[in-house]
């Protein structure tokens, strides 16, 4: 297949470029490269450094004929998306828009967007959430997924374009970028390999559903089928608090740190637990590396990077 993956310089997508070329396929990547990193981009697929707001990925979209765009391409901090919402909402809602009005009109086959399943819910009202849990995001980014799902959904519709959109929980793996404020386990295990001081913000007992990334990467594989279509979560159905994923990786660095608590930070949920049983009954999908491996691979990989 053709496929255009956006923010395929970050965390996630470059992940998946690799996966997608090693199956074959013939990739392009888009990245303006704020969060991601070319050195992340592999060298089997045509890099375009350019932003997904700018009018050339219309012409770009246009020529290419791409079978498949798999959309990472994000302003991914929900902390941001609350200081900045208009800047959110430029890239998340608007690029994105502009995105898929090229790719309906291109004929593009099939879009698989990154959602969020962390904040599409907002607080949930039962654990762990499944694909009908009422939404009620409590961010502008979490609106911004939402918003995506449903212009999606519209495209759909009217035009046919098929659509999966991934409600991720937590991922996180090899490749995180630990500069930002989003990814935790990226965050910790970097500043614990360097000796500098970590700080959890609240009291630690926030928690999350923490899904390693190649995990992730088969759900975009299997989402290449033509009978995988729709919203699913991506998750493992486990929570656990910040306490706790501070406590493991500083056991596996054995570091002599602790970490410093600050306050909260706002539009952050208390609890999140995704329930991923729609997506395995359709595709046999079940998450295979639990949290004590997925940390060990992602501190080696730190350590050595
Ligand atoms: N990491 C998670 O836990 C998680 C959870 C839910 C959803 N997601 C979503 O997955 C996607 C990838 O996230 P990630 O964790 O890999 O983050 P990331 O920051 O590593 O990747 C995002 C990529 O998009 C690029 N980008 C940002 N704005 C752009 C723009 N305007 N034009 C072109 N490129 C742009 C960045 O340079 C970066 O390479 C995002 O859509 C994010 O919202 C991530």
């Amino acid at each position: 297949m053709n496929i255009l993956v956006t923010g395929g310089a970050g965390f996630i997508g470059s992940h998946i470029v690799d996966a997608y070329i090693s199956l074959g396929h013939n990739v392009t990547v888009v990245d303006n490269l704020s969060t991601g990193d070319i050195s992340n981009v592999n060298p089997k697929a045509e890099f375009l450094k350019l932003d997904i707001n700018d009018p050339e990925i219309s012409t770009i979209i246009e020529k290419r004929n791409f079978d498949v765009i798999n959309h990472h391409a994000a302003q991914i901090d929900v902390r941001i998306s609350v200081d900045n919402p208009v800047f959110d909402a430029q890239t998340n809602i608007l690029g994105s828009v502009r995105l898929y009005n090229s790719a309906v009109r291109s004929k593009v086959k099939k879009i698989i967007f990154a959602s969020s399943g962390g904040t599409v819910y907002g607080e949930q009202i039962y654990y762990p959430a499944n694909e009908e849990h009422p939404l009620n995001p409590c961010s502008p980014y979490g609106i911004s997924k939402l918003t995506n799902e449903l212009y999606l959904s519209f495209f759909q519709k009217v035009y046919g374009t098929q659509f999966v959109a991934l409600r991720y929980s937590n991922v996180y793996g090899p490749r995180q970028n630990p500069k930002g404020e989003a990814g935790v386990v990226a965050i910790f295990t970097s500043k614990l390999l360097k000796g500098v001081q970590p700080i959890i913000h609240g009291d630690g007992t926030a928690t999350r559903d923490y899904v390693f990334i190649s995990d992730v990467i088969r759900a975009n594989v299997l989402s290449l089928n033509e009978n995988v279509n729709g919203i699913f979560n991506i998750s493992t159905g486990i929570e656990t608090d910040v306490n706790t994923i501070f406590k493991k990786i500083k056991g596996i660095i054995n570091s002599d740190l602790d970490a410093i608590h600050g306050p909260p930070k706002p539009g952050e949920i208390l609890r999140s637990c995704l329930s991923y049983e729609k997506f395995q009954r359709l595709t046999g999908w079940k998450p295979e590396i639990n949290l004590d491996h997925g940390l060990e691979l992602t501190v080696e990989f730190f350590r050595n990077s």
